[in-house]
């Protein structure tokens, strides 16, 4: 059994990743693949509690909540990436390590190579092969949020510059990064990013 593939789906908020998720999921079965759906924060017991610190919490500093989506992060990739990964299975990321270095990377400023790093020790070798950014302009996108959290609240100039960071991010690694439009029906934007898919494997 060869291992499988984990894809990402990234963006700023509003941007639709869960209904995309859902879509390219079911694609992915049918074309006869054990697909595996996971969220960040969270996806694990020990995840969901820190979630829970993370955006229904205190204010917290950079760093700490920095490590903090990291620490989830590991949990998530020892407990149920990885291991899917090994089976054969695909694993299909709500939010992963590229939202930490787009958010706190980038948007809180504590660079991204530095997060990288952080994620990296707990991550060993459970990085996404590709990640898919959706596109959507941030005053559209923060009004579609279904309900502010305390990184989502941080007004729409935090989410300009976090998408700004995703740009980045997509020029310095345009084989693994590609941005997607999130405009038009949610069909039409699943099956762009089906089409994105199929066309890589
Ligand atoms: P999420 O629950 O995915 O909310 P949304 O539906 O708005 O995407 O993510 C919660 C918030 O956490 C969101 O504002 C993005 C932020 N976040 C980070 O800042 N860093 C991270 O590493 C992750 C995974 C999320």
């Amino acid at each position: 059994m060869s291992r499988g593939r984990y894809i990402a789906l990234e963006g700023i908020e509003g941007a639709g990743k869960s209904t995309i998720q859902d879509y390219l999921a079911e694609a992915l079965r049918s074309g006869g693949h054990e697909v595996v759906t996971v969220r960040e924060p969270g996806g694990t017991s020990t995840g969901e509690g820190v979630r829970r610190l993370l955006l229904d919490g205190d204010d917290m500093g950079p760093w700490t909540e920095a490590l903090l989506f990291a620490a989830q992060r590991a949990q998530l990739a020892q407990e149920v990436i990885e291991p899917a990964l090994d089976r054969g299975a695909w694993v299909i990321g709500d939010r992963s390590v590229y939202s930490s270095l787009a958010y706190q990377g980038g948007g809180r400023e504590l660079g991204i190579d530095k997060v990288r790093d952080v994620n990296r020790a707990g991550l060993g070798s459970t990085w996404p092969d590709l990640v898919i950014v959706l596109v959507v302009d941030p005053q559209a996108g923060l009004a579609r949020q279904d309900g502010e959290d305390r990184i989502g609240g941080q007004g729409v100039e935090f989410q300009r510059r976090v998408a700004g960071f995703y740009e980045e991010l997509a020029r310095a690694e345009p084989e693994r990064v590609a941005m997607v439009d999130a405009g038009g029906t949610r069909s039409d934007v699943a099956e762009r990013i089906v089409n994105l898919v199929r066309n890589r494997w």
